[in-house]
């Protein structure tokens, strides 16, 4: 069985999403860990629920290589294959990043390269297009940069608010991110220059 291991800040939903796609059989793999740099964050919350090892680990006081080394080392030692940031509000360094090469995927709430970084709903809102979404991509060192494994559009409405936007947003991450994780742990996904190749089930 192929592991997962998540990283998170906080709420959590793409984690159950996740969760909810294992217990089907639809993830591909199993969720090894869960490890978070917020220590009330309602996603460990949801691990300790499932029954999947859940990790607190302070980034504070604590240089970026060496916190993430750390981190490195929990995902080794449950042999994690692939390594999903879910809401992680930190940017990884080279140190992570190198030590899992092609193997961190990232979900980001606009479709990228528009809007990268904090608050992408709000930005897309701000900015006024008529069409948003969601975004499934490799993390390199970059920030939101990697290459695109899987994308998913959602349309912006007149009467939209950054919340309604963002809520409808957050629903297409719950179906994309469960397929995108599965399709990489089944070996589906080959990358080539900036593109992912998808092998179709
Ligand atoms: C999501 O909007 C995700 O795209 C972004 O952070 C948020 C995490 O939400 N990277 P949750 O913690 O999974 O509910």
């Amino acid at each position: 069985m192929k592991k997962l291991g998540v990283l998170l800040s906080g709420r959590g939903s793409n984690l159950q999403a996740l969760i909810d796609a294992s217990r089907r059989g639809e993830l591909g793999g199993e969720i090894a860990v869960v490890v978070s740099n917020v220590e009330g964050a309602q996603g460990l919350e949801r691990a300790r629920k499932a029954g999947i090892p859940a990790v607190f680990r302070d980034h504070r006081a604590k240089k970026r290589e060496a916190y993430d080394a750390e981190i490195v080392e929990i995902f080794r030692a449950h042999q994690v294959d692939l390594v999903c940031l879910a809401g992680f509000m930190r940017l990884l360094s080279p140190v992570f990043v190198r030590a899992f090469p092609g193997r961190i995927v990232n979900i980001h709430p606009a479709l990228l390269p528009a809007f990268p970084g904090l608050d992408a709903q709000r930005q897309a809102f701000d900015h006024g297009v008529k069409v948003s979404g969601a975004t499934v991509h490799l993390v390199d060192e970059g920030l939101d940069s990697g290459p695109i494994v899987a994308q998913e559009a959602v349309v912006v409405l007149s009467s939209d608010t950054p919340e309604s936007l963002a809520a409808r947003i957050l629903e297409t991450e719950h179906r994309l991110l469960p397929r995108a994780v599965r399709l990489l742990l089944e070996g589906r996904g080959r990358v080539e220059g900036r593109r992912v190749i998808v092998e179709e089930e």
